[in-house]
């Protein structure tokens, strides 16, 4: 029984409640039968009257407009739709609750996408606060599920890969791939204290990530309260406990210069400078060499910043604050990365399109904090290795004096 039919027969039984009610008096019976469910009568106009039915058949003839809802054309939203829709069908004994399917991943990239509140997606598509809620939830986890193999493995072969891109488009050796958290705001949680109240003044939960040289997500860790410091947040996700316990079967090391030298991930200086993690010099006075590694890493680290700029401002849930508890926003965060790396792929011109890079905004990173506690020689000696490519004759780039700031 879809529920528009569950609606008739509410109705019916009220009708009869109340007959019975007028009944019940005259026989002087004090027992009433009450409708066990009332439907808002606005939610009752779904068919005729919902976005479903009614704009997404427009947009469809607008694209602008789908794209600027779905972050896809309708060919890719069909496409995406027959991967996800099997994980979309109510488990068997659940309640049916007469959605389509369809409209339901509509609802949800519509509101990923729009970062519009949960009521007012669901009040234009005419459902009620806890079919939006479950449908979120419903989604967000079908869209993870369909969408796994968008996430590589970290074998021997991808992260030889990885490492061949970052030198081709960023002349950057042995560098597997780029790091860093992101906050995601989301609603101060009741009864939650400080936990996810993060240094910058929200609360939030963190985004840990890595990305190749193309802004394709490598690994995500998402959950982190956000109170918690970006380097305690990697120790603390999967990938950073197996590289910290050396667990993760990176290359053998490759010659660089005359030089074994590891291959690694790149890091701001929030991050702990370790043999698989390769962050910018920190002493207050930098040479020139330095000073131009510190460009030349931080020009392959804004691969991350780039992907999380086109994560969001194209899901912008991500980018304002979630209106929702840690579950599911977690859920919905991790649903978005999933999205991402999926269009980078099948359609990276257009959904990586419009996100200015902020390579050319700005000069090399100001570096200005100095090391604090020890770090041992062999991470310090990798980074001297890179460094001294970089600085060499094979191993510039055009222009790097200039953006370093480096003159003679
Ligand atoms: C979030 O995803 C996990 C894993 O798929 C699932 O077990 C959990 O129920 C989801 N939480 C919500 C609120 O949907
Ligand atoms: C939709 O996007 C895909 C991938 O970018 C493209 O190949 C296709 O031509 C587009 N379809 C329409 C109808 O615009
Ligand atoms: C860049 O700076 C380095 C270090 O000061 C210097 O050796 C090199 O000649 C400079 N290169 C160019 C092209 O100016």
């Amino acid at each position: 029984m879809d529920s528009d039919d569950e609606v008739l027969v509410i109705l019916a039984a009220y009708v009869a409640a109340k007959e019975n009610e007028d009944l019940s008096n005259i026989k002087g019976q004090s027992k009433r039968r009450r409708p066990n469910c009332w439907v808002n009568p606005y939610l009752q106009l779904r068919k005729e009257k919902g976005r479903f039915q009614n704009d997404f058949q427009n947009m469809v003839q607008n694209p602008t407009m789908f794209y600027q809802n779905f972050n896809m054309n309708e060919s890719e939203f069909n496409n995406l739709f027959s991967l996800v829709e099997p994980h979309l069908v109510p488990k068997r004994n659940s309640r049916p609750d007469a959605i389509p399917l369809r409209a339901k991943l509509a609802i949800a990239l519509e509101y990923f996408a729009t970062g519009d509140l949960q009521c007012h997606v669901g009040s234009t598509y005419r459902i009620s606060k806890q079919h939006m809620g479950r449908t979120i939830d419903l989604v967000s986890d079908a869209i993870s599920t369909a969408l796994h193999g968008e996430f590589p493995k970290w074998n021997s072969e991808n992260m030889l890969k990885w490492a061949t891109d970052f030198m081709e488009h960023w002349h950057f050796p042995n560098c597997i791939g780029a790091i860093d958290g992101k906050h995601v705001a989301i609603r101060a949680p009741p009864n939650s204290g400080n936990a996810f109240h993060n240094s910058k003044g929200f609360h939030s939960i963190m985004l840990m990530a890595v990305c190749d040289a193309s802004y394709r997500f490598t690994y995500i860790d998402v959950g982190a309260y956000g109170s918690e410091t970006e380097m305690t947040a990697f120790s603390h996700c999967s990938l950073g406990k197996a590289i910290l316990s050396g667990n993760v079967a990176f290359p053998e090391d490759s010659m660089l210069q005359g030089v074994r030298t590891p291959y690694y991930i790149v890091a701001d200086e929030a991050f702990q400078l370790h043999k698989r993690i390769m962050k910018p010099y920190g002493a207050r006075k930098l040479s020139k060499s330095e000073r131009i590694f510190n460009y030349r890493l931080s020009r392959a680290r804004r691969c991350i910043e780039k992907a999380f700029g086109i994560l969001s401002k194209r899901w912008m849930a991500v980018q304002d604050t979630l209106r929702c508890g840690p579950d599911r926003a977690q859920n919905v965060t991790v649903a978005c990365c999933y999205l991402h790396n999926y269009l980078m792929r099948v359609s990276p011109r257009e959904y990586g399109a419009r996100v200015e890079s902020p390579l050319m905004q700005s000069p090399a990173d100001p570096a200005a904090e100095s090391f604090r506690g020890r770090v041992q020689d062999f991470p310090k000696h990798v980074r001297n290795t890179i460094r001294d490519y970089v600085n060499s004759a094979v191993g510039s780039v055009p222009g790097q004096n200039e953006s370093a700031g480096v003159l003679h």
